[in-house]
Formats: C-alpha cells, sequence, structure tokens
C-alpha cells in the first residue's frame, strides 16, 4: 500500500485530505510545515508527498528541494492556491511531479494519485527489471519478455564456454549486443572483444584482414602485419554478417574453426588461434546452403550453438522495458525529465509492427524527446508512420497524469503545453496547433458529454481557457451532452 506524507498548515485541509486518501486505500501520514515534512521523509518511508507551497518555518519549494535530494524517487506534489500557480510551475522544473489547485477535491485529487502511481509504478517497475547484461561502453542489454528472459539465460551459459556460436536475428535485433555480452561475461572478458563486419571488407583484403600477412606478401603489403585473429587473442572474435563471405574465405575460416590454426598471407608459419569465435547474420543461411552460397560444413561448424533473437513484434513485452531505458538514456543526453509514455502512446508502441526492431525503436524515443514538451511522452509526438488510426481521444485515454506548465489561468499561452502532431505536408505551427486544439476539445467534450467543469477538470484546461477555446472555435458544448 503507497504511504503518502500530507503536508499543509492548514488542519483541517490535512483531515480531509487524509481521509479521502485513506478511503481509496492508501497509508497517510501528516506534517504541519515544510520541516516537518523534511524530518518525517527522511526518517519514514514514503512514496509520495502533497504539500502545500506557503508554510512557516519552511516553504513547501525548499522541503521539496530537500526531499528531492533524499531521495529523488518520492514522488513530490504540489498543493497550492491559485494565486500561488507560478510557484507551481517553477515547483515542477526543481522536480514536483505535479500540482494541484485548491480547493482540492477529494475526486479530482484521488484521480490524479492513482494515475500518477500507476504511470511511477510502471516505469519504475520497467526500469528495475530491465538491465541484466551491463555492457563496459556504457551500455544495456534490456529484456523482460520471456523470450528475451530465455535468452539472457542462454548467454549466462555460454560465455563460460568456448564453442563458436551463431547469432540469428534481423537486422537491429541486437545481435551485437549478444556478442558482447557473450564476451564480457565470459572468462575472456579482460581480453579484447574484436568485431569484424565481413561485409565491409573487400574480397581482395578479407584474407589478410583475418589472418594477417608478411611484408610484400602482395603489392602494397609494405610491412609486416598482424590479422584480426591474432588481434583477438585469448578473447573473442565477432564475425558480423557471415553471410557475406566468399566461398573461398569460407573454406579457410573452416579450417581454422576445425584447426585452430592459420597462416598468415604470405607466411609459412602457422600460429595457433586461441579466439573465441562468434558469428552473427541476418541473412537465412540454410537457403544460401540450398543455392550452393554458403558452405553446409561451415554452417555446422558456427551453428554449434545458435542463438535466434525474435524481432521485437514478436516480443511486445519488451517495449515497456526497452523504451524506458532509451528515456533513461536521453534524459541525461538531453538534460531532460521524461518521467515515461501515456498509455496511449504505449498502445500505439505496441501496435506498430517494428521492422527495424530496437534499433528504430531507440530512434522512435528519441523523436519523440524532441518533439514533447510535456514530461510523459505522448501520441501526438510519436512519429508519424506509429500515429495511423489514432484520434487524439487517445490523448484522454492516455491518462495524462502531468499538468501542462503553462496550465495557469493567464494564458494566451494555453495549449503550448501539448504536443502537436506535426503533418509534413502542412508544417505550419499556428495551424497544426490550433487544429490539435480543436480535436482535444472535441474529444474531451465526448469523454465527458459535454460537461465543462469535468472536462475542464480532467483535461486539466482552466474552466475560463476553455470556455474562450470553445467559442474562438465555435464548437458548442451542448451538442456533447449524449
Ligand atoms: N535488448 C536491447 N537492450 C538495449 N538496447 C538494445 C537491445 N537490442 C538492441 N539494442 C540497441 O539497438 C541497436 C541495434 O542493435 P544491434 O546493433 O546489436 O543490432 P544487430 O542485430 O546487430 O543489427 P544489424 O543486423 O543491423 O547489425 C543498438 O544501438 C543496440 O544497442
Ligand atoms: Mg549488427
Amino acid at each position: 500500500m503507497p504511504k503518502i506524507l500530507v503536508v499543509d498548515d492548514d488542519k483541517d485541509l490535512r483531515l480531509s485530505v487524509t481521509s479521502a486518501l485513506k478511503e481509496a486505500g492508501y497509508a497517510t501520514d501528516e506534517a504541519a510545515d515544510g520541516e516537518d515534512a523534511v524530518t518525517k521523509v527522511k526518517a519514514g518511508s514514503f512514496d509520495a508527498v502533497l504539500m502545500d507551497v506557503n508554510m512557516p518555518r519552511m516553504t513547501g519549494i525548499e522541503a521539496l528541494r530537500e526531499i528531492k535530494s533524499h531521495d529523488a524517487s518520492i514522488m513530490v506534489m504540489i498543493l497550492t492556491a491559485f494565486s500561488n500557480i507560478r510557484d507551481a510551475v517553477e515547483a515542477t522544473k526543481i522536480g514536483a511531479y505535479n500540482y494541484l489547485e485548491k480547493p482540492v477535491k477529494s475526486d479530482n485529487l484521488v484521480y490524479m494519485i492513482d494515475k500518477a502511481f500507476k504511470t511511477q509504478s510502471m516505469v519504475r517497475a520497467m526500469t528495475l527489471s530491465a538491465p541484466i547484461f551491463r555492457l563496459p561502453n556504457g551500455t544495456d542489454f534490456v529484456g523482460q519478455s520471456s523470450e528475451m528472459k530465455k535468452i539472457f539465460t542462454v548467454i549466462d551459459r555460454l560465455a563460460q564456454t568456448d564453442t563458436p556460436v551463431l547469432i540469428r536475428g534481423e537486422s537491429g535485433t541486437g545481435k551485437e549486443l549478444v556478442a558482447q555480452a557473450l564476451h564480457f561475461y565470459g572468462p575472456r572478458k579482460d581480453n579484447r572483444f574484436v568485431a569484424v563486419n565481413c561485409s565491409a571488407i573487400p574480397e581482395s583484403l578479407i584474407e589478410s584482414e583475418f589472418f594477417g600477412h608478411e611484408k610484400g606478401a602482395f603489392t602494397g603489403a609494405d610491412s609486416r602485419k598482424i590479422g584480426k585473429f591474432q588481434y583477438a587473442e585469448g578473447g573473442t572474435l565477432f564475425l558480423d554478417e557471415i553471410g557475406e563471405i566468399s566461398p573461398a574465405m569460407q573454406v579457410k575460416l573452416l579450417r581454422v574453426l576445425q584447426e585452430k590454426k592459420f597462416t598468415p598471407v604470405g607466411s609459412n608459419r602457422e600460429i595457433e588461434a586461441n579466439v573465441r569465435i562468434v558469428a552473427a547474420t541476418n541473412r537465412n543461411l540454410e537457403q544460401m546452403i540450398k543455392n550452393e552460397q554458403f558452405r553446409e560444413d561451415l554452417f555446422y561448424r558456427l551453428n554449434v550453438l545458435p542463438i535466434a533473437l525474435p524481432p521485437l513484434r514478436e516480443r511486445k513485452n519488451d517495449i515497456e522495458a526497452l523504451s524506458a531505458y532509451f528515456i533513461e538514456r536521453f534524459n541525461s543526453r538531453y538534460k531532460k525529465n521524461i518521467k515515461g509514455l501515456t498509455e496511449g502512446a504505449v498502445t500505439l508502441m505496441k501496435a506498430h509492427k517494428w521492422p527495424g526492431n530496437i534499433r528504430e525503436l531507440e530512434n522512435v524515443i528519441e523523436h519523440s524527446f524532441v518533439l514533447e514538451n510535456m514530461d510523459l511522452i505522448h501520441p501526438e509526438s510519436l512519429p508519424e508512420k506509429l500515429q495511423s488510426g489514432v484520434s487524439t481521444g487517445s490523448v484522454l485515454s492516455a491518462g495524462t497524469v502531468v499538468l501542462d506548465e503553462n496550465g495557469s489561468e493567464d494564458t494566451s499561452e494555453m495549449g503550448d503545453g501539448l504536443s502537436v502532431s506535426v503533418s509534413m505536408e502542412r508544417f505550419d505551427f499556428q495551424a497544426s496547433k490550433e487544429e490539435f486544439e480543436k480535436q482535444f476539445l472535441i474529444s474531451a467534450l465526448k469523454a465527458f458529454k459535454g460537461k465543462i467543469n469535468q472536462t475542464a477538470i480532467h483535461a486539466n484546461i482552466p474552466k475560463k481557457t476553455l470556455l474562450r477555446k470553445l467559442e474562438k472555435y465555435g464548437i458548442t458544448a451542448r451538442d456533447f451532452t449524449n
């Protein structure tokens, strides 16, 4: 049961808020000012703090700072009188999750808190369950679907062996990460992980790239050069796009795998190969064997321990964990504080087919980062290709819990906090914004059956602004009463 600290110098308000929260199933405690709140937070384990701004001894804003530096994961919501709304907006910039305007209606309060916890627990669960393999370059290998959990167990086991591994999977499914995890979680981790992209090396150079050459071995071989097999001595050699190597190289590779020895070009000296081979491909090697493009004997050598990465569309349960992971990374890269995705955005992400797999997902999240100006990624910030079939109604079903930063009543600005679906054909900010506002208002009115008060509360629009906008767009609330 989540525990909430209610902080206000007004005793009656504390009582009414705590009783509403208790009734909704939350555990509560009370504090009468900022200092009291900080002491209690440090002593106890609270999941959220609901805090007034103007209080004796220490203001809510100061207390917010202290609470956040003590434990950033505590969700702080500011309760404020309308006259202090600017402070509340400031508070969201220093880490408050949200702010609610006084007088607080218990229904509205409980609705907001429920939603906030739902979103938070989603993000938390994702972050907790996410990283299983942490790679030295700072990347995590993330997955929470049953398919990926199985693969993680297999990697864990295979990392301890020296047998070749063949990694199969569509482009962008994480084959390179598997190869790295096999290396860095095994006994060879202190030696090199050397990746070679077989399709990137010209046919004439590949043998020397792999095995090295003696000085003068061929025209242009000005000095002796060691090859990747020697460079990776004691470590792992990752042969990416193995399906692309020529039949001649396939024979040579087979020999190394069988005899664990190779000969540099132009040399008569055999060298022991102490490398673990991990290969990857997105090609259909079985078909290539039938077409006599890939040697069957090499295939069997490599395919002793295969790992098949399923495409993302077949493990949609990973979408949330991966999104949370990329959100964290982009938060630090872009110095933003996006907290997750709305339910609507998750629904769209799950409906997408992801032909580019995780690489595509990473790009989609980055794209949304650039467009999103609230602290959850909304459907409208996702790229067009994910949006087909979306009505703005999804904005509501998304259950946005975070108020628009401009959500004050002073408001020519109102609406700028909403994301606008940008159409490439009509790249006009003002027109797109107005179109979005209009559609949003219509969906909101439909959802709340034309009731102005409810629409204003649930869609986070000050009532006055709502009325003004309806007039501007010629929308009649009564048209939506049923
Ligand atoms: N499970 C995952 N967790 C975190 N990041 C991932 C995961 N899978 C893939 N990625 C990221 O997605 C991108 C593509 O992954 P990777 O390069 O390993 O794919 P690939 O299968 O080798 O693709 P290709 O066949 O195109 O080379 C990388 O940036 C990688 O870090
Ligand atoms: Mg790759």
